[in-house]
């Protein structure tokens, strides 16, 4: 499989194991220490390349304790340097040497201050989707897969944990080890170190936070293990043993990440409701597609993040039930719309075609809403339980692979829509697959609950006062819905009223809040302007600031605004988010 986005060349020599040593120096903002790679030789192979971005090569050694030389090649934007090896005939592992750059686009180096506790820095990671080679020297490619060890050197008191098997408590000399004895791909491997705490939560299922966090986190993930247990009825055993959630410090840049055993979180799910939690069905959904079967080269991308969604609401619809799977399906689908809207016609096919691009700007709401879209007009073309008998045993078939885009399709036909006369025609693969926008049979979602949400939006515009709305009992999703319907033509006055009314300003909601002040912004509503501010300096997930920061670009006054507080805020940020607000504010 050809990646465009990795130097690597695994049909010449291919990394089978990884064992990694690395202190983590918090004053010099670098890891250091070793990478051991275990690898596979094809006939008359005389070079391994790997992937490297911002490392200092020390030195390389060969299984025989043989220094070997080796060449890094000219720094390509956003894909680094490649790192050539000259190994020998019978070479089965070589070592490497390295330290990480202080700039290293993967890792975030927190002070004390951007920590719940106060008082201890934390690291974090990001490897998804080419930065773990900013931290370790690897096939950086999700077409290649290994199995890991680690032994990670933290401060005293500190606790880390990886993507793999984890302490629930501090070692006493700071040392800790890891393994990972199923076979991942690179945009896998993650760290975390900090004044963390363990709670479990079940029988397989547990969560990490900084202890000052611990309480809340446990009580808003609760359900779990709940979620394990809905998602093993519906597509096969778990695989990874253990699943745990880590709660991150605010500057996480995503909502959630898939590392696997380990799913890193944003602390903004934490909303005291439990009403966020469908992140975690997310995450968790990864395990089987992503992590099992995994998207062969970042084109491929819905493949990772399409299937995810689609289970996701799957595990949603068993937890909570359809009617609130279907309020998550149209708010879904409302991005769609927006995305597809908003990106040129070629970004908007579920095939990427990423070439001579960062694969980062893959992450837009398409591949996942589109492709959310195009399974369930499977599913409901030929049947739930043909649908769900097929994804089983396709995750079955091609657990630990990576799959392409052509080989899914070419499996779909032939396992389950020759089974179904007509039904090919009738879904058109090809064209959702290759052509741009949303193809006409898109399946039509419908919520009542969303109905009588627009109907409450509708009596406000018509003058009923926003305190004899019916919004009793509202959850958290519908007055996203009722948010996202606000008429365009609101006057400062009447964002008060709603204001006054249901208290937006001071949401404790990070969804709610999120809408509130995209309003707010739209409406010239300055009431809220602090609380704005506020927001942006607290927190660092993408999907929240970029909204934000484009509306306030909108205006010059608004451009401005945005100019001071990203002034103070983007050394709070970790490089992902702050690489995309960059080229809005600067
Ligand atoms: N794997 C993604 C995050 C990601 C995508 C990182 C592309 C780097 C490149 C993760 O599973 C994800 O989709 N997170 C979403 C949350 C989800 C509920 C849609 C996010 O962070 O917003
Ligand atoms: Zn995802």
């Amino acid at each position: 499989m050809n990646d465009i986005h990795s130097f690597a060349r695994p049909d010449e020599a291919v990394v089978r194991h990884l064992a990694l040593d690395l202190a983590v120096d918090f004053e010099r903002q670098i890891l250091s220490g070793s990478a051991t790679l275990s690898i596979d030789v094809h006939d008359g192979a005389r070079e391994l390349v790997l992937d490297t971005n911002g490392l200092t090569i020390d030195r390389v050694t060969l299984d025989d304790g043989s220094e070997t030389t080796f060449a890094l090649g000219d720094e390509q934007p956003y894909l680094g340097r490649s790192l050539t090896i000259a190994i020998n005939a019978g070479t089965k592992s070589v070592k490497i040497e390295y330290a990480s750059s202080p700039e290293a686009a993967a890792v975030q180096w927190l002070t004390p201050a951007q920590t719940a506790g106060g008082k201890d820095p934390f690291l974090f990671t990001q490897s998804q989707a080419i930065l773990a080679r900013t931290w370790v020297p690897c096939q950086d490619t999700p077409g290649v897969r290994m199995t890991y060890e680690a032994t990670i050197r933290v401060p005293r008191g500190l606790m880390a944990v990886m993507s793999a098997e984890n302490p629930t408590e501090a070692s006493a000399d700071g040392v800790y080890h890891f393994k990972m004895p199923q076979p991942i791909p690179s945009y896998l491997l993650a760290l975390a170190v900090g004044d963390l705490a363990f709670r479990s939560l079940g029988r397989n299922s547990g969560v990490y936070a900084e202890k000052p966090m611990i309480e809340a986190s446990a009580y808003e993930l609760a359900d779990t293990q709940k979620m394990i247990d809905a998602a093993e009825r519906i597509y096969g055993p778990y695989r990874w043993g253990q699943y745990d959630v880590l709660v991150l410090p605010p500057s996480f840049p995503f909502g959630g990440m898939e590392n696997p055993r380990l799913t890193f979180a944003t602390p903004t799910i934490l909303a005291g409701d439990r009403s966020l939690v469908s992140l975690v069905a997310h995450e968790l959904a990864h395990s089987w597609s992503g992590n099992l079967v995994t998207n062969a080269t970042w084109n491929d991308f819905w493949l990772n993040e399409g299937f995810t969604v689609y289970f996701e609401r799957r595990i949603m619809e068993e937890v909570a039930g359809r009617e609130y799977s279907e309020m998550l399906a149209l708010l879904g689908y409302q991005d769609l719309e927006a995305t597809v809207a908003e990106l040129p016609p070629r970004d908007t096919h579920l095939f990427l075609d990423l070439t001579g691009r960062d694969p980062d700007e893959a992450a837009t709401k398409l591949p996942y809403e589109k492709g959310y879209s195009l399974l369930r007009l499977i599913e409901e073309s030929v049947g739930r339980e043909a649908f769900d008998k097929f994804l089983r045993a396709y995750f079955d078939r091609h657990a630990f692979q990576s799959m392409t885009t052509s080989a899914f399709v070419a499996e779909l036909r032939e396992q389950l829509l020759s089974q179904f006369p007509g039904s090919e025609d009738k879904i058109g693969v090809e064209q959702w697959i290759h052509t741009p926008g949303i193809p006409e049979n898109a399946p039509q979602i419908k919520s009542d609950a969303f109905t009588r949400v627009e109907d409450q939006v509708e009596a406000f515009q018509r003058g009923t006062p926003a305190g004899e709305l019916a919004t009793k009992g509202w959850s958290t999703h519908e007055w996203i819905h009722f948010l996202r319907h606000l008429p365009k033509n609101l006057t400062r006055e009447q964002m008060a009223q709603l204001d006054a009314a249901f208290h937006f300003t001071d949401s404790g909601n990070s969804e709610v809040l999120h809408e509130w002040l995209m309003a707010a912004i739209e409406h010239r509503y300055e009431t809220a302007y602090d609380a704005l501010e506020r927001f942006l300096l607290r927190q660092g997930r993408r999907k929240f600031l970029k909204p934000l920061y484009q509306k306030l670009a909108e205006t010059p006054e608004g451009l401005e605004r945005a100019g001071k507080i990203y002034a103070k805020a983007r050394p709070t940020y970790h490089s992902v988010s702050y690489r995309t607000i960059d080229q809005i504010v600067k």
